[in-house]
């Protein structure tokens, strides 16, 4: 007779508190100018947060280093110290720009795995990425043209290439990428910043694109991997070296330019978990809201084993948390 065993313990539903945490924080600096005053905000909510939460956790992934921003810094022990021993990747703020300048797709976002699981991209900062929901999983191939992306994915998706939507960051290095998207007929949604809710977008239902394409964040990129492992998608990259100085880190530490980063080689176990919370409202999630009852937040929780997807609706008290001394992170920027 099978085994029943009783479900374990979903750790993804800990860290959307965590998520909660940082988008209440950084909401409040929306539209003021500062993308480290929200960064910064952000960041102390959630390790403030994390603290309380039952594992023995290292910070792989801890965005920041690109720009100097506030951070989570990398090799910092999060979490309550007991097991489960995880790696940690966190993005406070995907879209700090955003953010400062009250532009949609901001979002606050965790993702844990199991201890040695997650790909640590060391010095390099930028990948070139393709991300594609459950359907393009096994069908696009960062290798090829992207016409033939472009033409594989129509017909697993059923539509003519005109019908997809490409999410590509708007930026000057991606002229010839765009030049050659828009030669297939595509539909292109250029973005400002914020990656990785658009990498997740391509697996949600209702957002409304297909696949993600071009030059982002690395620590972006192994987050969305994350995420895309539990929703049955796949995200495929390839380190990207802006300078010289960048290839000479590379050599320097062992990374090999050219080699294709799989879903398995970002993060190599199922055993992961995955926190977003909308901070600015956008395709994937609803941003922070303040009205007179409160303060309403809108997450997504994903476990990687059991592939369940959950939206959390959550209406915080500012009474009650400033009776429990929790108000800190939902507090008015000054
Ligand atoms: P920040 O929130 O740290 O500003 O990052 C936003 C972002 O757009 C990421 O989503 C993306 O991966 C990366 O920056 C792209 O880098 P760059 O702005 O240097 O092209």
């Amino acid at each position: 007779m099978t085994e029943r065993l009783a479900p374990e313990r979903n750790l993804a539903l800990d860290l959307v508190r965590t998520t909660e945490a940082a988008a209440m924080a950084a909401a409040r600096w929306m539209g003021r100018g500062d993308k480290i005053g929200a960064d910064q905000a952000a960041v102390d909510a959630m390790r403030e947060v994390l603290r309380s939460v039952t594992m023995d956790g290292l910070v792989i992934i801890g965005e920041g280093e690109k720009d100097e921003a506030p951070m989570l810094y990398n090799g910092e022990s999060i979490g309550n110290g007991e097991p489960p021993k995880t790696d940690i990747a966190v993005d406070p703020v995907d879209g700090t720009t955003l953010t400062a300048q009250g532009q949609a797709g901001a979002i606050a976002v965790i993702a844990v795995a199991e201890r040695g699981s997650m790909y640590d991209p060391g010095p390099m900062v930028y990948m070139d990425k393709i991300a594609v929901g459950p359907s393009g999983a096994g069908i696009v191939d960062i290798r090829l043209p992207v016409d033939r992306n472009l033409t594989a994915l129509a017909k697993a998706k059923r539509v003519s290439i005109q019908d997809l939507t490409v999410v590509v960051l708007d930026r000057p290095r991606h002229d010839g990428l765009v030049a050659e998207i828009r030669e297939t007929g595509a539909r292109i949604k250029l973005i400002r910043d914020g990656d990785v809710a658009s990498a997740i977008a391509t697996a949600w239902q209702g957002a409304g694109v297909d696949i993600l394409m071009g030059i982002g964040g690395t620590p972006e990129g192994v987050i969305a991997a994350a995420a895309l492992k539990c929703m049955g998608g796949d995200l495929q990259g390839r380190l990207w070296a802006r300078d010289d100085a960048d290839r000479a880190a590379a050599e320097e530490q062992g990374y090999d330019l050219d080699k294709i980063l799989t879903l398995d080689d970002l993060v190599s176990t199922d055993n992961c978990f995955f926190a977003a919370t909308g901070i600015t409202s956008g395709d994937l999630l609803r941003g922070v809201r303040y009205t007179e009852d409160g303060i309403s937040t809108q997450s997504l929780v994903m476990r990687g084993r059991s592939g369940t997807v959950r939206v959390i609706d959550a209406h915080h008290k500012p009474s009650k948390l400033r009776e429990m001394g929790a108000l800190h992170y939902s507090r008015r920027a000054e």
